[in-house]
């Protein structure tokens, strides 16, 4: 276990916090449901009490939160940790993916099982827990892949929801062939299965049959820089994919939640779907989206082109990040989070003679909440509300966290972000806290970071200097059966103390619990 800066001696006996009470005082406390002038007192970990004049034991640290936001910390739902794909290994770890996550305000990450197909699910789930528990910054939560299909892979669907092992999401590939993607019969199999279990089916959105005969065609061509990646796989592919998994899911009767929406015509084909489907669809969009595009693969650099590479790709039209900033506003997109999977040079440099061989990913678990807040709320089109929906709120609900994660409130964890709205820094990986050596957001001037970031009650950003512990977080159960996703009747939340009235209810803010007929 090591400690990121020496500002603080983790023995093994405290890593918890120096002092193990703490009251963040006059801050305006931020809710996806309402905002209001609250102080917060934390203790062991939990948050006991949010309020006004409230009675706090002596010995407790006090941090001033005065013209600062007290909001839930982040939830990631999107990353790939020490992932191996196409020949290379991700740059981040779960120690420094970890690290990088709580720099910028996110205090839970939701990684990616990615069985090989053949393999157990169960296999590959243990060798994930092995690589994350000791590692970990932060609490996280596992979806596992279902990349093949057989009477054994239902099975261990099976055992994945148990208690023993806390799964209740899946993700499905309609992309990647011959590496993880399902055919739309083992995927109806697989969302059949999604609902029996009343676990959440997941897709990756994108005709990956008609990808790889464009690849084909393409390199036949001649045609072999990076910029051909996003030629090969175009807002068409993902908007057929997104439309026709909503169609399976609706016949196999399951939720579903599309992760990584990158086009207008993806959440059009989104918007449309929802109108026949019988059962909720949620879309996530990312950080890459919102905060940058496509016009980075026509970059003559081969390195800062290919570094822009994922799938789906960036989108070519510049008014995708606007747009997308706004289908989150308006709950056409229910959450964000990074698909942080980042590959360093010489890997990316894997692909330099073929797009096909560039190893997929970016980053984003850091910057995501930073970006989405010059880019959303800064300029106006979400208040800060729906910014803790889409950043934390909504993954709680859907994922089975909620009311412990996702929420300043009395009983939650204490995972606690002191937001200042006025703080300025330009993004660059010559500062930022991943292992890898590029940032996609290079350059970019924000307005708005975290000054603290409490994890589980101990200040892992203190005044904006980074004090994670390795092996701090926990591995988080998600129970099946999620409330917001099935529709029975959410848990009671536990009992606040009083508050002042919450003063501001804004008019856009809905946390997307029914899909829009
Ligand atoms: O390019 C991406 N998105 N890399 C990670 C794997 C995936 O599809 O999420
Ligand atoms: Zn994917
Ligand atoms: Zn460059
Ligand atoms: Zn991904």
């Amino acid at each position: 276990m090591t400690v990121d800066t020496t500002a603080t001696s983790v023995s093994g006996i405290n890593i918890k916090s120096s002092q193990n009470r703490l009251l963040i005082k006059n801050g305006r406390v931020v809710n996806d449901d309402g905002m209001e002038d609250a102080d917060v007192y934390i203790e062991d970990g939990i948050i006991k009490q949010v309020g006004r004049n409230l009675i706090i034991p002596g010995g407790t640290r006090t941090i001033d939160a005065t013209g600062k936001l007290v909001m839930p910390g982040g939830i990631d739902p999107h990353t790939h940790f020490e992932l191996e794909m196409m020949g290379a290994k991700t740059v981040d770890d779960f120690y420094k993916g970890t690290r990088a996550a709580v720099a910028g305000g996110t205090t839970t990450i939701i990684d990616f099982v990615l069985p090989q197909k053949g393999q157990s699910l169960i296999e590959a789930y243990n060798n994930w827990r092995q690589k994350a528990d000791g590692k970990v910054c932060c609490d996280y939560a596992l979806h596992v892949g279902v990349t093949w299909w057989s009477p054994s892979v239902k099975k261990e669907m099976e055992q994945l929801t148990s208690e023993q092992y806390g799964v209740n999401s899946f993700k499905m590939f309609m992309a990647y062939k011959d590496v993880w993607m399902m055919n739309d019969y083992d995927l109806c199999c697989a969302m059949e299965t999604c609902a029996d279990l009343k676990a959440l089916a997941q897709v990756h959105a994108e005709n990956g049959s008609i990808i790889a005969r464009n690849c084909e065609k393409l390199l036949a061509a001649g045609v072999r820089g990076p910029d051909a990646h996003q030629l090969s796989r175009d807002e068409e592919l993902e908007a057929e994919a997104v439309n026709r998994a909503c169609v399976i899911a609706n016949q196999a009767k399951s939720p579903l939640y599309v992760v990584h929406v990158m086009s207008k015509s993806a959440v059009q084909a989104l918007q449309i779907a929802r109108t026949r489907q019988k059962l909720p669809v949620y879309g996530e969009t990312l950080a890459a989206t919102v905060g940058t595009d496509g016009t980075h693969y026509k970059n003559s650099c081969f390195r800062h082109a290919a570094a822009h590479v994922l799938s789906p790709p960036l989108r070519p039209d510049p008014s995708t990040p606007q747009a997308i900033a706004e289908a989150l506003a308006d709950d056409h997109l229910q959450l964000i989070g990074s698909d942080n999977c980042t590959f360093h040079e010489k890997d990316k440099e894997l692909g330099k003679d073929d797009f096909t061989k560039i190893p997929n990913g970016v980053n984003g678990v850091e910057d995501r909440m930073a970006i989405l807040w010059q880019k959303a709320v800064n300029t106006g089109v979400m208040d800060p509300c729906r910014f803790v929906a889409v950043t934390s709120s909504n993954a709680a609900r859907i994922f089975n966290l909620w009311p412990q994660k996702g929420r300043v409130e009395a009983g939650s964890d204490a995972d606690v972000v002191v937001w200042d709205p006025r703080l300025q820094r330009t993004i660059s990986a010559a500062t930022h806290h991943h292992g890898v050596d590029f940032n996609i957001f290079e350059g970019q001037d924000v307005v708005g970071s975290p000054q603290y970031v409490i994890v589980n009650g101990r200040v892992c950003l203190d005044d904006g200097e980074l004090r994670v512990a390795e092996g701090y977080g926990k591995f988080l159960k998600t129970p099946v059966n999620s409330p917001y996703v099935y529709g029975a009747p959410p848990a009671a939340a536990p009992e606040p103390e009083p508050v002042s009235p919450a003063i501001h209810t804004p008019s856009r803010v809905t946390n997307g619990n029914t899909p829009s007929p």
